[in-house]
């Protein structure tokens, strides 16, 4: 039969059946380190992700980004509210479920640097996903682990497997997180601030490749970050938090052309220098 290498590229981390994520009436809170009371880091927060589109979670920092993200990876349990991933109770997982809910969400932290245990070659972490969630023999997973690795630019692949974290930029360290991450076939990617910690010159590659990866393989996003303009780049729909709270919500484009929210517009008026987004030339 005739090798179509395109067909193969769509298959990988191709993402089947995959359902909304519903967040109704979420709230969670910590008490304070110093002094009494309680941060409301989460604040009857509710919002949908259609199955397959990217939705953008934007707010300044302490607004609940990353609370948000725990909540929905099931890290941390909320106080009140529900999650659900189609089927999948987040919010109530009982133990039995939790694996289910490790493979189909997964997520790209900030610091590419510690999501990559040191001491593990790219190609022994990129595989351990494909046998431990999806069974795979260690040749099926030396396979897969080659075809991510070129899906998210690490090409030739042979070149990568056999690396340790810190022989790599930090671009390519993010790349492997985001292969690894790909590898168990999730159905939602998080991406909590991605390229806010690598060097400005990297970080539209790899939005670009955020945006290739949710078209290509129809698996939902939720891109969590402070900068707007990136969320245009990459999403259908926004939710803007502000102390915990969705002040704004709706179609990307419309929401930054006209926003109605005053901390909207503070936050589309804070804007430094939107060149690398706007200009998808800029290195
Ligand atoms: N584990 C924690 N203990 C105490 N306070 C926390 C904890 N995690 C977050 N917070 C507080 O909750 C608020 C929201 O934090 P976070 O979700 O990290 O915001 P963001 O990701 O938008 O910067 C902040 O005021 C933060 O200090
Ligand atoms: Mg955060």
């Amino acid at each position: 039969m005739e090798h179509d290498p395109k067909s193969e590229k769509r298959l990988v981390g191709f993402a089947e059946d995959v359902p909304s994520l519903t967040v109704e009436h979420l709230s969670k809170g910590y008490r304070r380190r110093r002094g009494q009371g309680i941060v409301h880091a989460v604040d009857d927060v509710s919002f949908v992700i259609p199955a397959g589109t990217a939705v953008g979670l934007v707010g300044a920092s302490g607004s609940g980004k990353s609370t948000i993200a725990r909540l929905v990876t099931g890290i941390e349990k909320p106080d009140t509210g529900d999650i659900r991933f189609g089927r999948l109770s987040i919010a109530h997982a009982p133990h039995r479920s939790l694996r289910e809910l490790h493979r189909k969400v997964q997520m790209v932290f900030q610091d590419p640097y510690g999501a990559l245990n040191p001491v593990h070659t790219v190609g022994y972490m990129v595989s351990r996903p494909s046998i431990n969630y999806l069974n795979m023999s260690s040749a099926q997973a030396a396979k897969h682990t080659e075809e991510l690795l070129e899906r998210v630019g690490l090409s030739p692949p042979k070149q990568f497997v056999d690396k340790l974290p810190h022989q790599l930029s930090g671009g390519q360290r993010q790349r492997v997180v985001i292969a690894r991450a790909l590898a168990c076939e999730p159905q939602l990617l998080i991406a909590d601030e991605p390229v806010s910690m690598l060097d400005v010159s990297l970080r539209a590659g790899i939005l670009r490749l955020l945006a290739d990866l949710q078209r290509d393989s129809g698996l939902s996003l939720l891109y969590i970050t402070h900068d707007l303009l990136s969320a245009r780049v990459l999403t259908d729909h926004i939710l803007v938090l502000n102390r915990g709270q969705i002040v704004e919500q709706g179609v990307t484009k419309e929401v930054l052309q006209h926003p109605t929210d005053p901390y909207t517009k503070q936050l589309l008026d804070a804007l430094s220098t939107p060149e690398v987004v706007l200009n998808p030339r800029t290195p």
